[in-house]
């Protein structure tokens, strides 16, 4: 008998480590948001990712239930598909074992995020922020995974992780034949980066991306803003001293023009085409405005609704159990295979 895959499963991760953006809700949660009609999704609050670099233990719970809370303030449905943190189903760390042998040291030496966020003391970063993209690879492969929502900054660790599934399926080839599998044993995970906000970036240099560790708070504007503080973050986000071009061409070397104009596209469910139509030739302060009154008009009542959850963290803890729960009936079966294929005798 061949085995062969033809459901559709989505997965992605956010990692609880505080501060979550407007990047990260318009790269990646409104995304989330919309696979759900078409999709089985799994959506992981990544707490295994997160201890890579230090976390307080009383913050790390706050923030684990806090990415919980708005994933379901931001219509995430709990009932339908499965939100659950990534600790809880302990194959996560297994797999990512399996993978630590599989991916080279080569291939982590290229990526980027690593150095970024390793900095110039790479000596004393931890040893599970070098491995970290090899976790991420096992979190998508223990569910077969087949489309992965992330933001532009994920690009190249999906592009590991389908090289990792490829080399497994090769190295492995025969066991996995014996198996019965048609076509390898892990899919190649599709990265799905789309919409007109995949990098959205810092509101004070449109250079750098909008990130939840910039030291100043007026960089990025938070789901838990209320509407004053978005409209203040927004009056005073760095521009040029031109109007806005009519065409999206007018927005190539103005970066910090052309991130404004994209936001607004993203929270109107539009292009930037369509923005610049209205907005053409328009003065900063006026498009400002509108910005202001839109990002609070869409973001006011998921922050409201995310600490309206918070106050019950029990019903929340409820969720990630039930979600862990679920979760694992999915991943149980494939690391079996998985042990099976690799040679490792089970009870
Ligand atoms: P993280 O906060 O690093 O766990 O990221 C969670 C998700 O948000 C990932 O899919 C990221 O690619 C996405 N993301 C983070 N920062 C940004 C940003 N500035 N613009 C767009 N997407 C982002
Ligand atoms: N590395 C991702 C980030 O920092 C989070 C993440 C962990 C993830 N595991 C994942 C995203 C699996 C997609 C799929 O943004």
């Amino acid at each position: 008998m061949q085995k062969t895959r033809t459901k559709t499963r989505v997965f992605s991760g956010v990692q609880p480590t505080g501060n979550l953006h407007l990047g990260n809700y318009l790269g990646a949660v409104t995304r989330f948001v919309a696979l759900q009609a078409e999709h089985d999704c799994l959506y992981c609050v990544v707490d295994l990712h997160a201890i890579t670099v230090f976390q307080d233990p009383d913050e790390l719970k706050y923030n684990t239930r806090e990415v919980t809370a708005a994933f379901i303030a931001s219509g995430i449905d709990p009932t339908r598909h499965i939100i659950f943190n990534q600790s809880q189903v302990s194959g996560h760390a297994e797999l990512a074992w399996i993978f630590n042998c599989v991916a080279r040291v080569g291939w982590l030496n290229r990526m980027t995020q690593f150095k970024e966020k390793a900095g110039k003391d790479r000596e004393n970063a931890s040893a599970g922020l070098y491995v970290y993209p090899n976790l991420m690879a096992a979190d998508i492969l223990l569910y077969h995974a087949t489309h992965v929502p992330v933001g532009e900054d994920q690009k190249q660790h999906l592009e590991l992780a389908r090289d990792i599934a490829q080399k497994f399926n090769n190295d492995f080839a025969r066991t996995i034949a014996r198996a019965g599998y048609d076509g390898g044993f892990f899919p190649l995970p599709e990265p799905l980066i789309t919409g007109p906000a995949t990098r959205v970036m810092s509101l004070r240099d449109g250079l750098k991306k909008m990130s939840k560790s910039d030291e100043s708070d007026m960089t990025r504007i938070n789901l838990t803003d209320d509407a004053d503080t978005i409209a203040k973050k927004i009056r005073k986000a760095k521009t040029d001293p031109e109007p806005l071009p009519s065409e999206t061409k007018g927005l190539e070397g103005r970066p910090e023009a052309d991130n404004l104009v994209g936001i607004y596209a993203a929270l109107a469910e539009t292009d930037r085409e369509a923005v610049l139509r209205d907005f053409g030739n328009a003065s900063f302060s006026k498009f400002k405005e509108s910005l202001a009154e839109l990002a609070a008009t869409r973001l006011v009542p998921i922050g409201t609704e995310m600490k309206r959850l918070m106050a019950d963290p029990v019903e929340i803890d409820c969720v990630l159990d039930d979600g862990a729960k679920r979760a694992h009936a999915i991943a149980d079966p494939i690391l079996a295979m998985t042990k099976d294929i690799v040679g490792f005798i089970r009870s």
